[in-house]
């Protein structure tokens, strides 16, 4: 048996910059979502992604029940929805638009519409893989987490690791209230 702590494992895992994404489903004829950044592509032929949910989010009771699901890809401009959809309500409404397989939040950076393929085992999280049957995407600027904090995209670099093109705005966290400053109750939530 491993003796890894569970914080370092934590703060390692977040040197792994991703996007944040928005599991959108409907469930007891409402729409409903949960902020996982724990999102990977999986197959091309067929098309298949993986979505990793922890066994006590509400998402992955709802899916194991073999619901379609979307995959919303935030923009830069929905950290709230980021938090909203974390357990940290937010004031700000939300517009869903009524997908063919799964409720979508609207102006997402983009978006895939899943049908459930297959769940496995994840210890204390299942892997739901989902096979895309719809998407689109746009040309907004996406949201990034990285070490507990959002982020927007920083400088292009080439090759080299030179900057190509400059960022428009510096790579800094998105907002004073940082994921980190929510306090450890709400990260050990989810991983
Ligand atoms: C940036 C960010 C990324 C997250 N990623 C995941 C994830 O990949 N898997 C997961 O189970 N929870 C993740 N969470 C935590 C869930 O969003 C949180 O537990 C949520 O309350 C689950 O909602 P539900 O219980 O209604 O399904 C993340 C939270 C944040 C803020």
């Amino acid at each position: 048996m491993t003796t890894i702590e569970a914080s370092s494992l934590r703060e390692c895992l977040g040197r792994f910059a991703t996007g944040v994404t928005v599991v959108t489903y409907w469930a007891d004829g409402a729409p409903r979502g949960a902020t996982v950044n724990a999102f990977s592509s999986i197959s091309l032929d067929p098309p298949l992604i993986l979505v990793s949910l922890s066994r006590k989010a509400k998402a992955a009771q709802y899916l194991s029940e073999g619901r379609g699901f979307c995959v919303n890809v935030l923009s830069s401009s929905q950290v709230d929805l980021a938090l909203n959809f974390a357990g940290r309500p937010r004031h700000s409404p939300i517009t869903w638009v009524e997908g063919s397989h799964a409720p979508r939040l609207a102006e997402s950076h983009a978006w895939l519409e899943c049908t459930p393929w297959q769940i496995y085992d994840g210890g204390d999280h299942l892997l739901h893989l989902g096979e895309v049957q719809d998407l689109s995407f746009d040309g907004s600027e996406p949201l990034l987490f990285y070490s507990g904090d959002f982020h927007n995209r920083g400088d292009e670099l080439d090759e080299h690791g030179r900057v190509r093109r400059p960022a428009a705005r510096s790579v800094t966290p998105l907002q004073e209230t940082t994921f980190r400053q929510l306090g450890e109750e709400f990260a050990a939530g989810w991983l």
